[in-house]
């Protein structure tokens, strides 16, 4: 191979390493690189692009060619962090950071440009699980800050609607007294799991096995899931190791899971629970790697499944599609979960139709 030749390949390997997006441009915007990072966002190939001009390529994308004719008719730097760039393929949008910089020939003469894209999607995601933090954060402020003022005055009207309903006679007028404190538990436990968010108590950890938390579970929904004709599937793996957890908040976490199921089944269905040991890898130290050992307990069902709206709002306080819902059941087990630094997986089933919400428990040993 010739010292050209080494010297091409050797920068090709660079440029085919780096994950931020490259494009070289000729003073005349003739595209002169085209790395694979920026193929992989783009969806266009390198080999249709080398040659071209830029404004063919990149059509429509009038920020970016506008930024380019400046940098290159300035020899200034440009850059965008709020630009984005759609994948041709499967119209998926990417949140790019641009940077425009010229170059120049020896003799100091502007001779092109080179665009950096780089990605921010994972940047963005994790920008918004700050700011989903932040709103809990502060909504637990109000939370706790209100609890006593709701909770006062409902207990009295608790109180005073048990009292009428001993006195009450007719059965019609009973119903009512009956709705009042129906719907004053249900406003008693929104303030409770909003003071526990905001709040959370330290874990009681204790050595539990998972399968009788399940199976307390479904004693508890016993009824409603032969009222409902749901079959129940359970798919234990009998050598599942007891896992180090706080039992009620576990508890709660599978409640609010399988109660979703069951809602979504709504009538003659399947509800498969699922127990396995799982390993996984997990980020230790600066990229270092650990092997844990995990439990992975499994809730599927047959319902319609996540729309994919539903998808991304999940874990958002008060986001729910159910007219009766409070939308607070996810979030909750999201938090018991990450308090227990398990992971929790939501998706739709690829098997059949119906969700899947997969939680991870490290095993401590
Ligand atoms: N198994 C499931 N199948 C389909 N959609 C689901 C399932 N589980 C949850 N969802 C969707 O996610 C939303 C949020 O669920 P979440 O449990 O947090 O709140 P909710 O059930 O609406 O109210 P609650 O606070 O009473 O639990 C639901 O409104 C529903 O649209
Ligand atoms: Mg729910």
């Amino acid at each position: 191979m010739s010292y050209e030749q080494n010297l091409k390949s050797y920068y090709e390997n660079i440029l085919a390493s780096v994950q931020d997006g490259i494009v070289v441009i000729s003073k005349e915007q003739i595209i002169t690189t085209f790395n694979p990072a920026i193929e992989e966002m783009s969806g266009i190939s390198s080999s249709h692009a080398i040659g071209k001009s830029l404004e063919s390529v990149f059509s429509g994308e009038s920020r970016l060619l506008e930024l380019t004719d400046k940098t290159i008719n300035s020899g200034i730097t440009f850059s965008d962090s709020d630009f984005q760039i759609i994948r041709r393929w499967d119209r998926r949008v990417f949140p790019i950071s641009l940077i425009i910089s010229p170059f120049s020939d020896e003799g100091g003469n502007i001779a092109g440009a080179i665009l950096v894209l780089r990605d921010m999607s994972r940047a963005k995601e994790l920008e918004e699980n700050l700011r989903k933090a932040d709103r809990l954060a502060s909504m637990g402020t109000l939370a706790a800050g209100m609890a006593h003022e709701i909770k006062n005055p409902l207990g009295g009207l608790r109180g005073a609607a048990q009292l009428l309903q001993e006195e009450i006679k007719s059965e019609k007028y009973r119903e009512y007294t009956g709705v009042i404190i129906k719907e004053t538990d249900r406003i008693n436990s929104i303030v409770e799991n909003l003071l526990n968010l905001s709040n959370p108590k330290p874990l009681k950890l204790k050595s539990v096995n998972i399968h009788k938390i399940l199976g307390d579970i479904l004693l508890l929904e016993e009824k409603i899931l032969k009222r409902m004709k749901i079959t129940v599937v359970r798919d234990f793996d009998p050598s599942l190791p007891s896992v180090y957890i706080d039992e009620g908040r576990i508890t709660q976490v599978f409640l609010n899971i399988v109660k979703n199921a069951v809602e979504a089944i709504k009538k003659g269905g399947e509800l498969t629970l699922t127990t396995k040991i799982f390993y996984d890898y997990i980020v230790i130290e600066e990229g270092a790697k650990s092997h844990t050992k995990m439990v992975l307990i499994e809730v599927k069902d047959t319902g319609e499944g996540f729309e994919d709206d539903v998808l991304s709002n999940l874990f958002t306080p008060f986001f729910s599609t159910k007219s009766k819902g409070t939308g607070l059941g996810l979030v909750i087990s999201h938090r018991i979960i990450e308090e227990h630094k398990g992971r929790i997986k939501i998706q739709n089933r690829t098997d059949r139709k119906g969700a899947s919400v997969q939680v991870f428990l490290p095993i401590v040993v």
